[in-house]
């Protein structure tokens, strides 16, 4: 079995990259990193303390020093880990619809963003990976072993965010959330620093009529292939 593995996941927001992500995680018995948890932390601080989500010079040291903890869930609700800042339990507070609506603005701020990658590449530098984002092939991983690129259409991301809040007891209003994904996607990949777009070499996987274990069956090909073409017979094993 390979010791060290790197994989990156980039898409748009609702593309189903956080699930497929922790599920390839699983069977490859990897450590799934969520980056927009971190994205999205710094937001949460900056509404918390009320500071202005478009200011790096008060947001960059915020991201460089906050202190963010992804551990196994301490609640059964469906979350698939519990998030800390310092002590408080922020798990579902950063899934608002306000933290979806501001955190790009955040996102967007070189500083910011340079913080981040750094603590992205220090947790990558673990062991075996699978990092989940929007600039993981192109900015934060470029090295990664193997890259995917999962997309769907705004429609079906739309749905699937609606569903997720219905079954967290929250309203939703599809036609509102899609045009805060058609907003997002636009403020992502038109943003001047680490926009979205996909690596050059990134495996595309269009997700609207997959199911995750396809998916997942689809990624460990890949994987498998990969793998087999860079290096020795050892790395067939994934
Ligand atoms: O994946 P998500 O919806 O939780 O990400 C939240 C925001 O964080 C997203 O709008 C863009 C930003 N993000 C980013 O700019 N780069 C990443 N690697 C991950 C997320």
């Amino acid at each position: 079995m390979n010791a060290h593995l790197v994989i990156a996941i980039d898409g748009p927001a609702g593309a189903g990259k956080s699930v497929f992500g922790a599920a390839l995680a699983s069977v490859l018995q990897a450590m799934c990193i969520d980056s927009g948890i971190v994205y999205r932390a710094v937001t949460w601080i900056a509404l918390a303390r009320g500071l202005d989500p478009d200011d790096d010079t008060t947001l960059s040291p915020v991201a460089a020093s906050m202190n963010l903890q992804i551990v196994p869930p301490t609640v059964q609700d469906g979350r698939q880990f519990t998030i800390l800042i310092d002590t408080e339990d922020v798990t579902w507070a950063l899934r608002t619809p306000e933290i979806d609506r501001t955190v790009s603005r955040p996102s967007a701020l070189p500083g910011v963003r340079r913080a981040v990658t750094e603590q992205l590449r220090h947790l990558a530098r673990e062991s075996r990976v699978v990092m989940v984002g929007r600039d993981i092939g192109t900015v934060v991983l470029p090295e990664a072993d193997v890259k995917f690129y999962v997309t769907a259409t705004p429609e079906t991301r739309a749905r699937r965010r609606a569903d997720e809040l219905h079954a967290r007891g929250q309203e939703a209003d599809v036609a509102d959330i899609l045009r805060s994904i058609i907003e997002r996607d636009a403020r992502d990949s038109g943003r001047a620093t680490a926009p979205l777009r996909p690596a050059h070499d990134a495996v595309h996987i269009e997700t609207d009529n997959l199911t995750v274990d396809v998916e997942v069956a689809f990624a460990l090909d890949v994987v498998k292939r990969c793998l087999r073409s860079a290096t020795a017979p050892e790395t067939n094993d994934v």
